[in-house]
């Protein structure tokens, strides 16, 4: 049980997807969970199922400082009823910070306003390396912990149309990357998780509007992109698999990368990245995303 190792977790977008699958496994394995979203009320069926051991949070990526507050008031909470009281006092933060909160934004880099991109690199990259400092600093002083970034394998295979997410997932695996540096030595870890495709709601609550992507019904080549990208999408697993692939990960309890996903998606396709060279690995994405 994850619970010998970890009591509490902190998971940023716990209302739906891959989120709301991580808290679950994380409560049947006995850890206390945190877990967010911008409505509580879409965490409800959460607390109902697991009283006393989910505790709902108001968190909206968009507003930084009111994020950050979200998750200090939460890790008191969680330092009050928690087992530990060092001497330091330094019980304020959770065994387990996962980010895994986000949303992808599907549209010609040059279509837009923006402030679209604007808005997903503030809420994505710098919120969210905030919290991840916050985190960071009490596991660092605690001498314990394991903060988690929910990355995506677009860091390794970009999805075209895409531009402000592939940002935003690089940026965040290069962050994790570097607290695993310097957490070397130390047994505090740092996991990068890179799902590939999960079928959640995640293409269709796609900005800038629902089911309607800027700039695909304008234009042919980009509707034939959203097209199979939407179709493999719904060919997708389910977003359970990815906790399963997360509690091996933190039972191990190492720093480092874990792609998470289909053989092709999380195997061959990062290995061909790696290996071939660019031209080539742009038509076979070309092919692969139906970029006619
Ligand atoms: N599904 C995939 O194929 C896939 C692949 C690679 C990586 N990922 C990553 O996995 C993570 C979860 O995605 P998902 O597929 O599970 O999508 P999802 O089902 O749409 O869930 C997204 C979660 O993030 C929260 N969220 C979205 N925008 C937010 C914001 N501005 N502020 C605070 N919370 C916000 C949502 O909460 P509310 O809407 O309730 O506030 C929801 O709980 C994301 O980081 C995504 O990039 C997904």
């Amino acid at each position: 049980m994850l619970s010998q190792k970890y009591k509490t977790a902190f998971i940023t977008g716990a209302s739906s997807g891959i989120g709301r699958a991580i808290a679950e496994m994380l409560l049947a394995e006995g850890v206390r969970v945190w877990g967010t979203a911008r409505d509580t009320a879409r965490l409800a069926p959460l607390a109902q199922k697991h009283p006393g051991a989910f505790t709902p949070v108001a968190l909206d990526l968009d507003d930084s400082d009111a994020a950050m507050a979200a998750l200090e008031k939460a890790a008191c909470n969680a330092g009050a009823t928690g087992t530990t009281a060092d001497a330091l006092g330094l019980t304020r933060s959770f065994d387990i910070v996962i980010n895994n909160a986000g949303y992808g934004a599907f549209a010609p880099f040059a279509s837009v306003d923006f402030s679209l991109w604007q808005k997903q690199l503030d809420a994505m990259l710098a919120t969210t390396a905030r919290l991840a400092q916050t985190a960071f600093r009490a596991m660092q002083a605690r001498r314990r912990g394991c903060l988690v970034n929910i990355s995506s394998l677009v860091v390794d295979f970009p999805l075209p149309y895409m531009s402000g997410y592939n940002m935003a997932k690089a940026g965040l695996s290069a962050l994790s990357a570097s607290l695993a540096f310097e957490a070397r030595g130390t047994p505090v870890c740092v996991i990068d998780f890179r799902p590939g495709d999960y079928r959640t709601s995640f293409n269709h609550v796609m900005q800038p509007a629902s089911g309607n992507p800027a700039g695909v019904a304008q234009d042919e080549r980009v509707a034939s992109v959203w097209k199979t990208v939407d179709a493999q999408f719904n060919a997708a697993p389910l977003p359970e698999r990815a906790a399963r692939d997360l509690r091996r990960a933190l039972r191990r309890g190492r720093s480092g990368t874990v792609r998470s996903g289909t053989f092709f998606q999380a195997r061959l396709a990062p290995l061909g990245a790696r290996l071939l060279p660019g031209r080539l690995l742009r038509a076979i994405a070309a092919h692969y995303f139906g970029d006619r």
